[in-house]
């Protein structure tokens, strides 16, 4: 048996965000998110369409596609069920997101919604009966859909104030609840996909045909509209609660970009490829200045953002207390091939080094030495505690005619992960907690699909929204089971 480096106190469990099972996307008030229009956030067809009359943005989703997301796996009202079964598993925290949705249908309301703040209470509370700390993220690819197509979302600075409401109303009603916050999931993907991941919208398109075409002054804006928010967002947690502590959280599967060849031109550009992925929301969040590198991709555009110094002092004076990050495989960057992104990350030329890939038509790269790596850059970077709050691996799964579902693939991806954390903290970094991605089976974000499934818990859903919802247990339940329990310690 591995002698267990984990601290005590070490949080394990799992992470999934309100957009991917929750459901129940109308109901008790809710109003439609940006996830809501889209089948899957690397859809290149979200369900909007521009109206002239109004000169808006709206709603207008297609008849011939599935949108799963709208029933999700229907946690909204199954999630004392499925809350038992992730402590079934030992959990001690569990990760989910609140729908900004729920609590400010449109976002812009000057009184919360009662209905959407019941639900949290009632989730938190049986999460903490159960024994598991809530980790919980204030914006999961969620914001109200009427924020984008009337404000443009957070390319305007008025999000800022409707942010603020919203984590007000939050940080008050959950005070003691709640002790770890995370702001905006995976915000650094704005660089590929400002409109689903950062949540911004041209109101004033010179492309009406396509809303996911943005300028990059209006980018760049909602770029330091986001920091500001960030830095608020401390700032409000700690008047209302002291003892909570407020983390990013950033895809960081970037971080671990490795030069293909020891030409200067490839290490050089996979170090810019870091900063651009991934640094440039890093460095503000935690170190609380907009880096060079940034200005300089201004200066060379010529643009000057409506930043002033108050705010830039705001960024400087209320960077996080943690970094939260997802990491699902690493990637390399060579000069000589164009980069192309899915959620999992980039993806250079194949690393001829390493042992594989996850299944068909999905193919992300399997490196778990990336996340040692990862977690020693960022540590070495900002001295900050880390979260793994994502990973995981997304398999096509059925039950055999036994109805067990031998998931052998996902121990050993897990379980070689878990090995390289260990030797991360061994490295001296210091590690808050592993959060599996998915314990239980949920919509995918990148695809909109039931098919890719992560969890040690499968549901009986599928791409054409048929399905009982049935809940059942695959073979790696047992064994995450016992790496809870025995702090890590177990991991055959
Ligand atoms: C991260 C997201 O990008 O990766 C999750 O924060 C997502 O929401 C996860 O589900 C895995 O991606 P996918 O596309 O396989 O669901």
């Amino acid at each position: 048996m591995t002698k267990s480096v984990f601290p005590e106190g070490f949080l394990w469990g799992g992470a999934v965000a309100a957009n991917q099972l929750e459901g129940a996307w109308l109901e008790d008030g809710k109003a439609p998110n940006i996830t809501d229009v889209c089948v899957g956030i690397n859809t290149k067809e979200p369900g909007l369409v521009w109206n002239d009359e109004t000169g808006k943005w709206e709603m207008k989703l297609d008849p011939e596609k599935v949108y799963l997301s709208h029933e999700g796996i229907d946690f909204y009202h199954r999630y004392k069920e499925d809350l038992a079964l992730m402590a079934g598993m030992g959990f001690n925290c569990f990760r989910t997101s609140i729908a900004w949705g729920r609590i400010y249908p449109n976002g812009d309301e000057e009184e919360p919604n009662e209905a959407g703040l019941k639900f949290y209470d009632d989730l938190f509370d049986e999460m903490l009966r159960l024994g598991m700390e809530p980790c919980i993220t204030l914006s999961h690819y969620e914001t109200p859909l009427h924020l984008m197509t009337e404000y443009g979302g957070w390319v305007s600075k008025k999000m800022i104030t409707f942010w603020n409401r919203y984590i007000t109303t939050v940080f008050n009603r959950y005070k003691g609840k709640v002790k770890y916050w995370l702001t905006f999931n995976e915000v650094n993907n704005m660089y590929r996909r400002p409109t689903i991941s950062a949540g911004m919208l041209s109101v004033k398109p010179y492309d009406k045909t396509n809303p996911l075409v943005m300028s990059q002054e209006e980018i760049w804006q909602g770029y330091c509209n986001i920091c500001v928010a960030n830095a608020y967002t401390v700032k409000i947690a700690h008047e209302i609660d002291p003892a909570c502590k407020v983390g990013c959280m950033l895809s960081s599967s970037a971080v671990a970009t490795y030069p293909y060849t020891c030409d200067p031109e490839d290490v050089m550009g996979a170090l810019n490829l870091q900063r651009m992925t991934n640094f440039y929301f890093g460095d503000p969040f935690c170190l609380g200045i907009i880096p060079g590198y940034v200005k300089r991709v201004w200066r060379e555009m010529d643009f000057t953002p409506d930043l002033s110094e108050e705010e830039e002092k705001m960024i400087k004076d209320y960077p996080v207390e943690f970094f939260s990050f997802s990491y699902y495989r690493s990637g390399t960057f060579s000069k000589d091939t164009a980069n192309a992104f899915d959620t999992g990350g980039i993806k250079g030329k194949p690393n001829p080094y390493l042992k594989g890939t996850s299944p068909e038509p999905w193919c992300w790269p399997i490196d778990p030495v990336g996340i040692r790596y990862t977690l020693n850059v960022l540590y070495d970077r900002y001295h900050l505690p880390l979260f793994i709050v994502e990973n995981g691996i997304g398999l096509d799964e059925a039950p055999d005619a036994e109805g067990r579902i031998k998931d052998d693939f996902r121990v050993e991806y897990t379980r070689d992960h878990i090995k390289q954390v260990r030797e991360a903290i061994l490295d001296g970094v210091e590690v808050m907690g592993y959060l599996y991605w998915g314990p239980i089976d949920v919509v995918s974000a990148g695809t909109g699909e039931m098919k890719k499934r992560y969890g040690f818990v499968y549901v009986d859903r599928h791409n054409d929204g048929t399905g009982t919802l049935e809940r059942s247990k695959k073979d790696s339940y047992e064994w995450y089971k016992k790496v809870c329990e025995s702090n890590g310690e177990d991991l055959d």
